[in-house]
C-alpha cells in the first residue's frame, strides 16, 4: 500500500488536474471549500484529530479517514515533509474564464503577471480569498497550483478560482484593467472600481510595457521616500483591503 501511495503522490505532482496538499492548513481549507479529496496520508492520526477538533471541527470527519504512514514514507512524498505530518491529493476545480470575467458580484480580480516565487504567489491567493476577490489569474510559465503555492496559500486555492492564462491575454471583457505600479498615481480607495482587474507585476521587474500600455489607469500605493517598492503579496493585500474597507463588507457595494 505505501508503494502505491508514493506512486500516486509522484504522479499527482505532474498531473495538471490534481493538486498536492502539504500540511494541515492546506488540507483543512481544501476540505472546507469543497475539494474533491483523494488519499490523505498522516504519520500522526491522534495529532491530526486534535488539530481538526481544535481548528477545523467542520471537516474533522473528512480528515479522520487519513491513512497512517511511516515518517519515511511521508518524507518521500514531498521535498519538505510538512511539520503537521499530513498530506493529501485533491482534484483541481475547473476554472471557466468566461464565467469568472462575467461574475456580476462587486469584487475585483487579481491578475499576477508572471509571478516567480511560489510562496509569495500563494500569499496573494490567501489574501485574495480573505478580502473577497473574485479570482486570481496568473500569466507566465509557472503553475499557480504548484504544491509550494498551495502551501503558501494555506489551501485557499479552493476558495476562489485560480488559473494561469496564456499570452497573449484573451479578451478580458468590460472590466476596467488597472496597473498597480509604483510609478502610478496615488491610490484613492473610494475610486477603485469594484469589478476591476488589478494587475500586479513580477517580483523583480514589475509590470511589462505591454501590460502597462493595455491598462486604463496606473495606481501607486504611497511609500516613504527611498523605498522602491513593496513585496508583491503585500501590495496585493494593501490594494485589496483598501478596496474592501472603502466598499464595506460583501453585499454592501
Ligand atoms: C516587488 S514589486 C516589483 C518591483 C519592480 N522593480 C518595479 O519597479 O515595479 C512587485 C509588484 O508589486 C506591486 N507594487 C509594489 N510596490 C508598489 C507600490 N508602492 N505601488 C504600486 N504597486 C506596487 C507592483 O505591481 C509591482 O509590479
Amino acid at each position: 500500500m505505501p508503494r502505491d501511495l508514493v506512486q500516486r503522490f509522484q504522479l499527482a505532482r505532474r498531473d495538471p488536474q490534481l493538486a498536492v496538499l502539504e500540511g494541515f492548513h492546506a488540507l483543512k481549507h481544501a476540505a472546507r471549500f469543497g475539494a474533491e479529496l483523494g488519499p490523505i496520508a498522516t504519520t500522526d492520526p491522534d495529532g491530526l484529530a486534535e488539530l481538526a477538533a481544535s481548528l477545523a471541527p467542520d471537516v474533522a470527519a473528512t480528515l479522520a479517514r487519513a491513512e497512517i504512514v511511516d515518517p519515511e514514507v511521508l518524507g518521500s512524498l514531498a521535498p519538505r515533509a510538512p511539520r503537521t505530518g499530513v498530506m493529501a491529493i485533491a482534484a483541481r476545480p475547473t476554472v471557466d474564464l468566461a464565467a469568472v470575467l462575467a461574475d456580476a458580484r462587486p469584487a475585483p480580480i487579481v491578475l499576477l503577471e508572471d509571478p516567480r516565487t511560489m510562496g509569495n504567489m500563494g500569499a496573494c491567493v490567501r489574501v485574495a480569498a480573505g478580502a473577497g476577490a473574485a479570482a486570481v489569474l496568473t500569466t507566465g510559465t509557472t503553475d499557480p497550483w504548484q504544491p509550494d503555492a498551495i502551501r503558501g496559500a494555506a489551501g485557499l486555492h479552493f476558495a476562489l478560482p485560480v488559473a494561469r492564462l496564456d499570452r497573449p491575454l484573451p479578451p478580458l471583457g468590460e472590466r476596467p484593467l488597472l496597473a498597480i505600479d509604483p510609478e502610478g498615481d496615488d491610490l484613492d480607495p473610494a475610486r477603485l472600481p469594484s469589478r476591476a482587474i488589478l494587475a500586479f507585476g513580477t517580483e523583480r521587474h514589475g509590470l511589462t510595457d505591454d501590460l502597462l500600455a493595455a491598462t486604463d489607469a496606473h495606481i501607486r500605493i504611497p511609500m516613504e521616500p527611498g523605498v522602491s517598492s513593496l513585496n508583491l503579496a503585500t501590495s496585493v493585500a494593501a490594494v485589496l483591503y483598501a478596496w474592501r474597507l472603502a466598499a464595506g463588507p460583501p453585499g454592501h457595494d
